[in-house]
């Protein structure tokens, strides 16, 4: 009856080309995939099949024992017998054992980049421990691991009962951490912040309010207390992230240069907070400082860093004299000389072949370093043997020390220069 025109009436649902029933179906699959990918992030599910597939593959490549001790290079007994003290302790006792904080075999590896290196060792109660190393030597990379901020690759820390493993919330709950970079809230005030964090840190009422005022009077942040923080200045932000870190008064209290940036006044106010939270509440302190005056000031122990592990480690007193025997002897050359290959050739020969145990640390613009270890020889003698060679060489000045931390901390910077190229 209708020839050409007829329309075949179908349902809509079926799987023919002109139906919707295909993409009903396949919008019916991708409501699963979809929702189940939601799921997978938001457990964190995801995140950790891609650790655990991570760490896998990373077990196949673990390099042999012979090349990690080729590329730890550690030589220092110090650092030796920390990290045998720690593992002694870990197999016997539970927990952190007595000390305030354990870390043990603590490893960072971002990609092929072995960034934290087996670090182990422990913090007494009511120490102040130090970190030193040149940018890069893994300090703020520890800390994050140490904070929950980051996953470590392997290894693990103990503060108490707590591991950082498998109790992060408790083990959080322990620590007060100054981060290297300001993590403020920019609308907030100082004093918001202060009541903010002092809250999450369980105190309120009255408490809450004399600890704040406390820490702003502490820190010298009166005048900017009701300021919001984005207006803050590098040092004042500083100042108050230091306060942060210690409202609530943790027990263990992570610094990652808190003093970056502080004008001397107000440095030398954080280091006195500083001692008096050790004092008062038996806190222990770990911090990483680029100032060795600051280290020579608040530090028991310290270690310095270098391409993730610890080179050396001990208190100030025992660096010095294990690494720095001797004397510094610098000299200066007159302004014509500095230049002058022949000039410095000469002197260069002078001290080798007349002081013994002279080592050329240093050369440039006309300033000499040597580093002179010779138990035989008495300054009357060194001074003696410099007077008359400023004569005989018309040098402009010379000065004869004693090694400082930091000649001992460069001499271990180089080390990272060389292994790092
Ligand atoms: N997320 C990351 N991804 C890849 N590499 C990283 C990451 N974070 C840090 N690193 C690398 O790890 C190494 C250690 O960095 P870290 O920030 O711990 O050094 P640092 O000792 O704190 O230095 P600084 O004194 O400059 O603060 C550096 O070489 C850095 O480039
Ligand atoms: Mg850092």
């Amino acid at each position: 009856l209708c020839g050409s025109n007829c329309i075949n009436v179908t349902s809509p649902l079926t799987w023919e080309e002109n139906a919707c029933g295909r993409d009903l179906f396949f919008l019916f699959i991708d409501g699963f995939i979809y929702f189940g990918i939601v799921l997978l992030l938001e457990t964190r599910v995801l995140a950790m099949m891609i650790r655990l597939l991570k760490a896998r593959l990373r077990r196949v490549q673990r390099p042999t024992i012979s090349q990690m001790r080729q590329e730890s290079v550690i030589e220092d007994s110090e650092v030796l017998q920390e990290e045998q003290r720690i593992r002694h302790l870990t197999a016997t006792q539970q927990g952190s054992g007595g000390e305030a904080l354990v870390v043990s075999e603590l490893t960072k590896v971002f990609k092929n980049f072995r960034a934290v290196k087996h670090l182990t060792f422990g913090i007494h109660q009511e120490e102040c421990f130090g970190f030193l190393g040149v940018n890069g030597a893994g300090k703020t990379t520890t800390f994050r691991m140490l904070t929950g901020d980051c996953l470590p690759t392997e290894g693990n820390a103990f503060i108490q009962n707590s591991s950082l493993r498998t109790d992060l919330k408790r083990f959080q709950s322990y620590l007060g951490y100054c981060p290297q970079f300001d993590a403020l809230i920019d609308r907030l005030t100082g004093r918001e912040m202060l009541m903010l964090f002092g809250r999450l840190r369980g105190l309120f009422g009255n408490d809450l309010l004399d600890k704040v005022e406390k820490m702003i009077r502490l820190t010298d942040l009166s005048k900017h207390a009701d300021k919001q923080t984005q207006f803050y200045s590098g040092g004042n932000k500083r100042k108050l992230s230091v306060a942060i870190a210690l409202i609530g008064t943790p027990p263990l209290i992570l610094l990652d240069e808190p003093t970056a940036g502080v004008d001397p006044v107000s440095r030398r106010k954080i280091w006195k907070i500083l001692a008096q939270a050790r004092n008062n509440t038996g806190a222990a302190v770990l911090l990483t400082t680029h100032s060795m005056e600051e280290s020579e000031a608040l530090c028991n122990r310290l270690a310095i860093m270098v391409n993730g592990r610890f080179r050396c480690l001990g208190s100030i007193q025992q660096l010095k004299s294990k690494y720095g025997q001797g004397y510094t002897l610098t000299i200066k050359l007159k302004r014509e000389d500095e230049n002058n290959e022949n000039t410095l050739n000469v002197i260069k020969g002078h001290i080798q072949s007349n002081l013994q145990g002279a080592d050329l640390k240093d050369d440039h613009q006309g300033m000499l370093q040597y580093h002179v270890v010779n138990p035989s020889l008495r300054l009357s003698h060194l001074f003696k043997f410099m007077s008359h060679m400023k004569i005989q060489f018309q040098l402009e000045d010379y000065l004869i020390s004693t090694t400082s931390l930091e000649q001992i901390f460069l001499t271990f910077a180089r080390a990272q220069r060389v292994s790092g190229e």
